[in-house]
């Protein structure tokens, strides 16, 4: 039972008979009311095209919880008093009647009530229609009430820095910034959230935490699946845009950034846009020596992708964070699809000791210390050593400790990352969004490299699907890292 109490809400999803909808956020919010986080007033309100009659609407949903929700609904009464919370209004996103229409479910609500409630407006909507929604919700007053209106948007930001600034430029027309949560869904991710616990609540780690200590950072999100379905969406993007650019980025700050002096929003979103400012440009004569790319055989036969694409759905990019801290130690960054496994790891690799007293003999297995945080899946961290090998003859090995969430906490059911982030912003925590600054400073890094890329298609590399990415010989080999782990 959480105690925890917050100010009666209503949740209006655009997109509401879409992907995102019945896959991830009615599941998420659905989880939230099972686990009693959502108060007794708080509504959902679906908006879309299709027409759809409430109840039809409902037993969509349900399928969708039965199907990806980590509790299904296993009793009917149960569900129908979620499902009484929730009600769909089909209308033209177009339309100043909608907006309108709108603005009078939400003051019937409030009457209802008898409360000021907060006003969650999320788009779960195509980036073409953003402009029109949030234009829409403005003209209509929506967006008036800063404390409790706000404005929710999911990736991606822009296709360059212009869009991004385009972007941001608009919703801070309508909206103040501290109205605007940008999702980047790994930021939820309980095992991204514990870097900053890992760091900032233990002793042990943050003297090491630099240069002297720390010889080259590698943080790899390789995924199994091909782009599936999405061709269409992915062909435009590719790697750098898909996954570089937020989550590998967001990563990099929290492995990165410098100590927060308090667990307030807007310290750390400060510190993690220090971190990205630190970030050395790379220069176009530059690309080809730090940034790969490749694309995995078959490709181009994908659905709704061109037949002579050159889009990378492998990147791997080496920067250098110009600060004290960080100053000559590589930070990969690697991500692709189609690879071996489906595994996020930051490796982390420590210099060697400064002497090997030991006879050669016995240190040929010999190996730097490594720290392996594995984000996805089997959750957890592993602390590589060195160890004696029992018995007479010395012979010095590599051995792991290891920590496992599955095996430390098994008691606590893990949330999906939408259910933090939901819950977030239901609270009115940014602590986990994107901020205008930080998106539009990622930018700014891969700039460079996609100007380049989109000039020409020269050094791309295939790759067989199954494999480990092209093979690279002037990066960090991602290989015998994740073997290792
Ligand atoms: C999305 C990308 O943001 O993240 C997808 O658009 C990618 O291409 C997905 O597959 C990966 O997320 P996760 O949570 O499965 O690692």
């Amino acid at each position: 039972m959480n105690t925890e109490k917050f100010n009666p809400t209503i949740i209006i999803i655009f997109g509401a008979g879409g992907d995102l909808t019945w896959r991830k956020l009615v599941p998420a919010l659905y989880n939230l009311w099972r686990d009693e986080w959502l108060t007794r007033q708080f509504s959902i309100i679906g908006v879309d095209r299709r027409e759809m009659k409430q109840n039809e609407y409902r037993q969509h949903l349900r399928e969708g919880v039965d199907q990806f929700s980590r509790q299904t609904v296993t009793n009917e009464a149960k569900w129908t008093k979620f499902a009484n919370h929730v009600s769909y209004i089909d209308a033209d996103f177009s339309d100043a009647e909608t907006y309108t229409k709108l603005a009078e479910a939400i003051e019937s609500q409030a009457k209802e009530w008898d409360a000021k409630p907060s006003t969650i407006y999320y788009l779960a909507i195509p980036p073409s229609l953003i402009q029109m929604v949030t234009e829409g919700l403005g003209k209509a007053g929506l967006a008036q009430d800063r404390e409790r209106a706000r404005i929710v948007v999911e990736k991606p930001f822009g296709r360059d820095l212009d869009s991004a600034r385009a972007l941001n430029q608009l919703l801070t027309s309508v909206f103040d910034e501290k109205q605007v949560y940008r999702i980047d869904h790994y930021l939820g991710k309980e095992t991204v959230q514990n870097l900053l616990a890992f760091r900032f609540a233990n002793a042990l780690f943050e003297p090491l935490w630099n240069r002297h200590y720390i010889e080259q950072v590698q943080i790899v999100v390789c995924e199994e699946v091909g782009v599936e379905h999405r061709g269409g969406y992915y062909d435009h993007a590719g790697a750098l845009r898909d996954m570089i650019q937020n989550h590998l980025m967001q990563l990099l700050c929290l492995v990165a950034m410098e100590p927060p002096v308090s667990f307030d929003a807007e310290e750390i979103r400060d510190k993690k846009l220090d971190l990205l400012r630190s970030i050395r440009p790379l220069k176009p004569d530059e690309i080809s020596e730090f940034a790969v790319r490749g694309q995995y055989e078959g490709y181009q036969s994908e659905p709704d992708v061109a037949p002579n694409s050159y889009t990378e759905t492998f990147a791997e990019l080496m920067l250098f964070v110009d600060n004290w801290r960080w100053q000559s130690v590589p930070f990969s960054l690697v991500t692709g699809k189609k690879l071996a496994q489906k595994s996020s790891i930051v490796n982390v690799r420590f210099r060697p000791v400064p002497h090997l007293a030991f006879p050669k003999s016995a240190t040929e297995s010999w190996e730097p210390n490594e720290l392996h945080i594995h984000i996805q899946p089997d959750e957890g961290i592993d602390i590589c050593m060195q160890a004696k090998v029992p018995g007479l003859k010395l012979r010095i090995e590599p051995v792991a400790m290891q920590f496992r969430y599955s095996e430390a906490f098994d008691k606590e059911p893990v949330p999906e990352a939408y259910e933090t982030l939901l819950l977030d912003i239901i609270k009115g925590d940014t602590t986990l969004f994107m901020s205008a600054a930080q998106v539009e400073q990622a930018w700014r890094v891969v700039m460079p490299i996609l100007e380049v890329w989109e000039k020409s298609k020269r050094g791309i590399k295939t790759y067989a699907p199954g494999t480990m990415g092209p093979k690279v010989s002037n990066l960090i080999p991602v290989e015998p890292m994740l073997m290792a782990s």
